[in-house]
């Protein structure tokens, strides 16, 4: 069972910081496509949804007029370092278990071979890979998917039921773990 929901999480002021920069419709959408992707192959739906929402949390200073440079944002870019350096210290402090502290830190870590000197296509774990899957459905030319708007009022409405339907996944896991 999960022990910080999405919704805890989504409220932090340090999430509130940082999602507001990198997009908190994009955060939700990945969120969402974790969720769908994890559900199918029997990866932890719980890990999955966090590593999404908080994958882009280290992004740093998105301008939106022209006053950014994205091709030059994408060569000095370390956002995949900073997010999982981050992700981590705001689950640990939220009181989250250890271990899916570290599991979702190393998600976002992953998600993109972008900032590596090497691909990691075919060397991530199936956690991992969902996370990757799950950003990249959502990705627009430009880094548009950035910038597409969505209320804190509908985001907390969405990951409500999203929280809701990784308890109600988890806990028939749990009968069909038992029963079978
Ligand atoms: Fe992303």
């Amino acid at each position: 069972m999960s022990k910080v929901s999405l919704v805890t999480i989504f409220k932090h002021r340090v999430t509130q910081k940082y999602l507001q920069r990198s997009g908190v419709n994009h955060a939700v959408s990945v969120a969402y496509n974790a969720f769908d992707l994890a559900s199918r192959r029997g990866v932890d739906v719980d890990l999955a949804a966090k590593a999404a929402l908080l994958h882009d949390m280290g992004h740093y200073e998105w301008y939106r007029d022209g006053k950014w440079d994205y091709e030059e944002y994408r060569r000095h870019d370390i956002h995949a370092i900073k997010g999982a350096e981050r992700a981590h210290k705001l689950l640990i402090r939220l009181g989250e278990d250890r271990l899916v502290a570290k599991d979702v830190s190393l998600a976002v870590l992953l998600h993109t071979d972008s900032y590596l000197p090497f691909e990691l296509d075919g060397k991530r774990t199936d956690l991992q890979q969902v996370v990757t899957e799950a950003d990249n459905m959502d990705e627009q030319p430009g880094g548009l998917h950035h910038y597409k708007e969505m209320s804190r009022s509908e985001a907390i409405r969405l990951l409500k039921k999203l929280d809701q339907m990784i308890a109600e996944f988890q806990a028939g896991d749990a009968s069909r773990s038992t029963t079978g």
